[in-house]
Formats: C-alpha cells, sequence, structure tokens
C-alpha cells in the first residue's frame, strides 16, 4: 500500500510541487466550493495512476490546489465511498496522500442524516467523536510503519482546539452550529428504523457514509482532524419523510453558500 502511495505522489508531483498546509474534503453541497477558491493547479483523479476514482453522480473527482486567504490548501472535489466496492484502504488513499503531500491539519465534511429529534435539516454539526465499529477499519491489514503505528490512539480524533476554532468561526459568521457524534454506515442504502433507534442507543447524532474512516487513517499518521456535516434530512423513522438523495442535494444545495462561508473562516483561522 506504501508503494501505492508513493506511485501517486510521485504522479501528482510531476503535474505540481505545490505543498499544501491544509486538507479539506468537500463534501455534498460544497463541490462548488473549490472553484471559489485561488486556484494555482487542478489535477483530476483519472490523471493519477493507480487513484480510485469515484462513480457518483455529481461528484467531480479532482485535488484543487490553491489558497484560501493566503493559506495554502488542497481540497478535494469528490471523494470515494466503501459503497461503491473500494476497499477501505483505497477509500483513505486520498486523505493519506495529502498528508504526504505536507498538509498537517485536515478539515472533513459530508452531507449527514439526523439522529439526534433536535436537528433539523440545514443544520451544520461540528463533529466531536465518532464510531466507526459498523464498518472496516481502513488500518486494516499491514500497518504502513513509515505513517504511523499499528495500534493508534483514537482518543482525541478530532483536535479539541480545531474545535474551539470551529465554535468561534461559526459564532463569527452568525452560522448556527450544533454538535455531536457521528456514525459511519456503509451505505449506500439509507438505514431503516431499527438501525437509527439502534445507533441512538450507540450514542450517535448523525448518520453517514463516509468521514470517519478518512478520520482514523488521518490520526493514524499524525495528522490533526476536524469535522463538519450537513445534516441535509432527519434518518429514517426520527421523522414520517422517506427518504431519497435528491432530498438530501437539495438541502445541502440550500445551505451551500452559509457552508461555504463557514469553511473559509474555519481555514483562515
Ligand atoms: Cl439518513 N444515512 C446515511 N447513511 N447517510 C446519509 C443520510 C442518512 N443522510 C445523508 N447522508
Amino acid at each position: 500500500m506504501y508503494k501505492k502511495l508513493e506511485k501517486c505522489l510521485k504522479s501528482i508531483r510531476k503535474k505540481t510541487d505545490f505543498k499544501p498546509e491544509k486538507a479539506v474534503i468537500l463534501g455534498s453541497g460544497l463541490g462548488d466550493y473549490a472553484e471559489k477558491i485561488q486556484i494555482e493547479k487542478i489535477v483530476k483523479y483519472t490523471d493519477i495512476e493507480d487513484f480510485p476514482v469515484s462513480t457518483v453522480q455529481g461528484h467531480k473527482g479532482q485535488f484543487v490546489f490553491g489558497y484560501v486567504k493566503d493559506v495554502p490548501v488542497v481540497l478535494m472535489q469528490g471523494r470515494v465511498h466503501y459503497y461503491e466496492g473500494y476497499s477501505m484502504q483505497d477509500v483513505v488513499l486520498p486523505t493519506r496522500l495529502m498528508g504526504m503531500m505536507g498538509a498537517k491539519k485536515i478539515l472533513l465534511t459530508n452531507a449527514a442524516g439526523g439522529v439526534n429529534p433536535s436537528f433539523r435539516p440545514g443544520d451544520f454539526m461540528l463533529i466531536t467523536d465518532h464510531i466507526t465499529t459498523a464498518v472496516p477499519s481502513p488500518l486494516i491489514g499491514p500497518n504502513i510503519e513509515e505513517l504511523g503505528t499499528r495500534f493508534p490512539d483514537m482518543s482525541e480524533v478530532y483536535s479539541k482546539n480545531l474545535q474551539k476554532i470551529i465554535r468561534k468561526s461559526a459564532k463569527d459568521c452568525g452560522i448556527p452550529l450544533q454538535e455531536g457524534v457521528y456514525v459511519q454506515l456503509t451505505g449506500p442504502n439509507y438505514e431503516t428504523p431499527a438501525e437509527i433507534r439502534m445507533v441512538r442507543s450507540w450514542g450517535a447524532d448523525a448518520v453517514g457514509m463516509s468521514t470517519a474512516c478518512e478520520a482514523m487513517a488521518a490520526r493514524h499518521m499524525g495528522m490533526e482532524v476536524c469535522g463538519i456535516s450537513c445534516i441535509t434530512n432527519m434518518a429514517a423513522g426520527v421523522s414520517d419523510a422517506k427518504l431519497n438523495h435528491a432530498e438530501v442535494q437539495e438541502t445541502a444545495d440550500r445551505v451551500a453558500k452559509d457552508f461555504e462561508k463557514l469553511v473559509t473562516d474555519v481555514i483562515a483561522a
């Protein structure tokens, strides 16, 4: 796996030697954000040898290198998901690559279903912790010693310091911010009401199909991690509504402006 990572990195380095300080994975609704920064270089995933390419509609697949208020960043416009059939190792490969490019901090974003009944579609949730036990760990398999240790600590996946910064940014932007625990399930189906009652009893506030595995891989290699979910809908059984991807996209699009504002402020802060 490390060989594959090195090969991908070499492939990128042939196109740009841009050194990002911070990495951002853009979830649903934030896709257009990449076009709004001061772009230095775009590298399409399809132009990177051995790179996993997403099949989901509406997900663009490219790294965007550039500046947000003078901060050198790399943005992932489009991510790959476990439900597409990739191994967890491939799902987190882009995250690891961004770390290897030099990013010391990573902001993870996503669209998620609200499990906490006090949440409303359109809310943002600061991720304070996660539950990944329902999906395989991306760290299963031979440990990549070059990146981190065999048994990494996960007692503070989401940096307390970065959480503070996000709370302040939200306040400064006048954007209300919920907080809670994100649980990653496999998808691609949405959950049953019984499954949602189960994860609620586990302590989950939001449910989604990404992010936690990326957070784990980033922590493994010592990156500082933070995350924000956009609650696009209430999970099954929390409200009477049936779930569909169009609703997820609609809500994400409706609050995209605020999400972009928040992300810009967080990066600068
Ligand atoms: Cl309700 N579940 C999952 N797994 N992912 C989602 C979601 C729900 N809403 C948005 N993404």
